[in-house]
């Protein structure tokens, strides 16, 4: 993000913490629970958000050096990808060309052949066919004509996005409408991947994305928790496009007052978060990022399945090193697991369980009381009050997106 953008937001917290105002949509939506449990919506959504739309399936680092792989089964559609030797990504259908079965099992690794745990025929790492065992008994088969079907994939400012249709098109000029050039100065290609943690729970996944629409809650819910390190009440926000952005103040901004505002940076005393239509948060810490994807159940609209997949600097992963007093040489699994510290710099393994027990034990449990609420049929909406605003536009945009008629506005305000 730009400099004098950066400087820009700081001041208007700043000016809003000084002024104990917060953003002001200045108007209120009914938002209908059918919203969080319909089934013919729900199916509509698996179609158009997910099955059929390009998918964020990692970062860079989660294909890290040539022959890695990952797999991913969230959206309907089973992927594998790999880097291969000239430092291209490509993604396959993660489907053997004999029977059809699953051909890689492991959710990330390092190979240069993957061969079909049923009868072993074996495929590269660019997806080519390259064993058949037993062919003279099997039967002549052109193996030119029987690789991994590919699937569209491209790798864009450290991102890695796949198609799940091998027809479809990526279209990442819309995906990241408005937010290209700021997403590519977060520098996402030289973080390092550290860890995935998957929550599931009852509830449906546009409630879950609703828990990162608001900081209405955290001097409330999370009073002991992320209510600590943030201010609450507080946000600047902009919608751009379908997607948005979401920043917050921390508590260390503060210590900004005392700084000449040319020194300034985001991070030092903000949490950004950007929302890409219509299931990915990235979340902008100070040396840490985590990305939340969110994914319904196909069977299931009240249930869904959260990824969050935690990303840091090098310098912070050096910082924690040294704090935590492993040393310079520590690996980095060591670090994410030693403990936390007090010193004023939380560690990573801190940075990664506020975030994760903020979410799973905080937030969703609230979420899943909204779900019975919404299954019972007796409560026909909910409230988004004129500090939502993110959850109006996220709301009003996958409406939009389905042809359904916008939020209806709250009288009086
Ligand atoms: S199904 Fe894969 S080798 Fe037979
Ligand atoms: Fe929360």
């Amino acid at each position: 993000m730009e400099k004098s953008k950066q400087i820009s937001i700081l001041k208007d917290l700043l000016r809003m913490l000084d002024n104990k105002e917060n953003v002001d949509a200045g108007v209120m939506y009914r938002n209908p629970t059918s919203a969080y449990t319909c089934p013919d919506l729900a199916a509509k959504e698996w179609q158009s958000f997910f099955k059929g739309h390009t998918q964020l399936i990692g970062l860079s680092s989660d294909l890290p050096k040539a022959g890695s792989f990952l797999t991913m089964d969230d959206f309907g559609v089973p992927i594998l990808a790999t880097r291969g030797k000239d430092g291209q990504c490509k993604a396959f259908l993660n489907v053997c060309r004999h029977r059809g079965v699953q051909v890689e099992h492991e959710e990330k690794g390092t190979r240069s052949a993957f061969s079909c745990p049923f009868h072993q025929w074996t495929y590269s790492n660019q997806g080519d066919l390259i064993a058949i065992p037993d062919e003279h008994q099997f039967g002549a088969i052109d193996k030119s004509c029987h690789g991994l079907i590919q699937l569209p994939m491209e790798e864009r400012h450290g991102m890695l996005w796949v198609h799940p249709n091998p027809k479809g098109v990526l279209g990442l000029d819309s995906m990241l409408e408005g937010l290209e050039d700021e997403l590519s100065s977060w520098g996402f290609e030289k973080l390092v991947a550290m860890g995935q943690t998957t929550i599931a729970k009852r509830l449906n996944w546009k409630l879950a994305n609703d828990t990162f629409g608001e900081t209405y809650h955290f001097q409330k819910l999370h009073k002991n928790t992320l209510g600590k390190i943030a201010y609450g009440d507080c946000l600047n926000y902009e919608t751009i496009g379908r997607n948005h952005r979401f920043v917050f103040p921390r508590r260390n901004i503060d210590t900004l007052r005392e700084k000449a505002e040319a020194d300034w940076r985001l991070t030092d005393g903000a949490t950004t978060l950007y929302f890409l239509f219509p299931n990915i948060q990235f979340i902008i810490g100070n040396g840490a990022i985590n990305i939340v994807r969110l994914y319904p159940d196909p069977a299931d609209p009240n249930e869904s399945i959260t990824k969050i997949n935690h990303f840091f600097t090098k310098g912070a992963i050096a910082a924690a090193a040294e704090i935590d007093g492993h040393g310079e040489n520590v690996s980095a699994d060591t670090v994410y697991e030693s403990s936390p510290n007090d010193t004023g710099i939380p560690s990573l393994n801190g940075i990664k369980e506020v975030f994760n027990s903020t979410i799973e034990q905080e937030d969703y449990v609230m979420g899943e009381t909204t779900q019975r609420a919404a299954e019972t049929g007796l409560l026909d909406h909910v409230i988004f009050g004129r500090n939502e605003p993110a959850l109006h536009h996220y709301h009003n945009t996958f409406r939009a997106a389905l042809q359904m008629p916008p939020l209806e506005e709250v009288g009086g305000s």
